[in-house]
């Protein structure tokens, strides 16, 4: 009987464990992270785990080119000081970018011109078949301008852009014909 209802607990541990924090290998797996949500028009699924001070963010994104999300706590103007990352191929290697949106339109920068620094602690992804499978963890507030602060269960901003080249110079589709959308009510 104790013997039991010790493998009971330790079964318990290991699977709350591999619940609470995913692995950042380019595969979500069943019942990986914490939390999902799906844009409809795109088809876009994002999930998250927050652990501690770290956000575990992942996504499945139907993509030509590079595929980009964007974190804001509120709009201002249009995209401008949305806090970016675009995952894209550097060669035969996925990259992810951590960018900063400056400004209203055309192409977010990299953090580190614009004062700030790469804040991505951990990255996979993996483009197949025209879609995107991307994995990285930050921290949830970064102390950097060029990064939003995220504030777990307060509606944010979630944006995202599909291009139909892998070369950042490119622009997505319109924002109008379905190349990039905004979500205003996400709770991380
Ligand atoms: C993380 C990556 C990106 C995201 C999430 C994103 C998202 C968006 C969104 C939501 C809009 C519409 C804003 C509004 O009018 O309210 C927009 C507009 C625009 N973006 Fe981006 N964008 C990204 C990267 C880029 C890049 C790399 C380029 C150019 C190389 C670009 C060029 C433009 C242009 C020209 C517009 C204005 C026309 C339109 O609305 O389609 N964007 N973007």
């Amino acid at each position: 009987m104790h013997i039991l209802k010790f493998l009971a607990t330790a079964l318990f541990l290991v699977a709350s464990v591999s619940l609470a924090q995913p692995v950042v290998d380019g595969v979500i797996g069943e019942g990986e992270y914490a939390n999902t949500r799906t844009e409809e028009a795109s088809g876009a699924v994002m999930s998250w785990t927050i652990e501690g001070d770290t956000l575990y963010f992942a996504a499945t994104i139907a993509s030509r080119g590079w595929a980009g999300f964007g974190f804001a706590s509120a709009i201002t103007d249009r995209k401008q000081g949305f806090d970016q990352y675009i995952a894209t191929m550097d060669g035969d290697t996925p990259v992810l970018l951590d960018m900063y949106q400056a400004a209203t339109r055309n192409a977010p920068e990299l953090d580190e011109d614009e004062g700030g620094t790469n804040s991505i602690l951990a990255f996979a992804g993996v483009h197949a078949d025209d879609v995107w499978v991307i994995e990285f963890s930050r921290l949830l507030d970064t102390g950097e301008e060029t990064d939003v602060a995220i504030v777990p269960g307060t509606p944010m901003i979630i944006s995202g852009a599909t291009a139909p080249a892998m070369d950042i110079a490119r622009r997505h589709d319109r924002s109008s014909q379905g190349g990039a959308f905004v979500l205003d009510d996400f709770v991380f």
